[in-house]
């Protein structure tokens, strides 16, 4: 990427196509992405509530206008699959998958190039599944996790890249613990923070937490969690989502919160953090309330 050149990505996330969906926010969404200019979209999980046909394919239809803006890649969150139909895979993988990719297409782990990214799916949602295995009964379906072979997946996809290609990683699990929560997506963590860091993203892209974020891990890789477009968002505040631009130097993680009043989204906040060379700074624009 030359000095000057930038690329812009629409990073939504917890969609919740179903009856916690605020429509008037979707709708909103609709007619604003376009005039972003975007150069990717990347929808960071949880389309539905219940992974229900109708669900799916309200979020399908939705999808289908985003694709008219620019590229798009989706991956499913934990509410995306049907885990009770293989709990711990025991009645194989794909199952739980099938009616997810009825909508949105077998890959599972997609990637996505255009001139000057590359952007890769990795899959965190497994449902209850060995490698998420908890003793909090609530998240026993809902936590995620991060085998090592994703994260040697995308290593090589991101090395096999055009050395001046931003490269960016989707996920649905959020990896900064939340800002009101103070929950971890994945189960393994440390772990899984230590392969992410060496797969060569320059930015990752997740959700799950309902409550917006711009971070790093390990003061090197930056990280944005955007927020949800439902009624079920953390703490009553409003609901955001994220516009990411990378150019030459930095990510630049722009918030953009939902003004209910005026029914339309409002740019605020922008969290800057250099591409490479530690330590990193973060830098907040507007005056961050992030404790992230
Ligand atoms: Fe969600
Ligand atoms: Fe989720």
């Amino acid at each position: 990427m030359s000095p000057g050149q930038a690329i812009t990505i629409v990073h939504l996330s917890d969609l919740h196509f179903g009856g916690f969906a605020d429509l008037t926010q979707i709708e909103a969404l609709a007619s604003f992405l376009p005039t972003l200019g975007a150069t990717a979209v990347a929808v960071s999980g949880d389309l539905s509530q219940r992974a229900r046909h109708g669900e799916f394919q309200a979020a399908h239809l939705f999808l289908q206008q985003m694709r008219a803006i620019a590229p798009i890649l989706v991956v499913p969150g934990n509410h995306d699959i049907e885990w009770w139909k293989s709990p711990l895979g025991l009645m194989g993988e794909r199952l739980k998958y099938a009616k997810y990719s009825r909508y949105f297409g077998q890959d599972l782990r997609p990637v996505v190039e255009a001139p000057g990214i590359v952007l890769a799916g990795a899959l965190s949602s497994y449902g209850v599944a060995f490698g998420s295995l908890t003793w909090n009964i609530r998240d026993v379906a809902v936590k995620g996790h991060l085998p090592r072979s994703e994260t040697n997946r995308v290593q090589k996809i991101f090395a096999a890249a055009p050395p001046d290609a931003a490269r960016v990683l989707v996920f649905h699990h959020n990896v900064l613990a939340g800002g009101l929560s103070g929950r971890q997506g994945l189960a393994n963590w440390r772990s899984a923070h230590r392969r992410l860091l060496a797969t060569g993203a320059d930015v990752i892209l997740c959700g799950h937490d309902h409550q917006e974020g711009a971070g790093q891990i390990q003061g090197a890789l930056a990280v944005s969690t955007s927020g949800t477009h439902s009624h079920r968002v953390r703490g009553g505040r409003p609901s955001v989502f994220n516009l990411v631009r990378i150019d030459a130097q930095a990510v630049h993680i722009q918030h953009f919160r939902w003004e209910s009043a005026d029914r339309r989204f409002l740019p605020s906040d922008t969290y800057s953090f250099a591409r490479k060379g530690p330590p990193k700074v973060a830098v907040s624009v507007a005056g961050g309330d992030q404790g992230l």
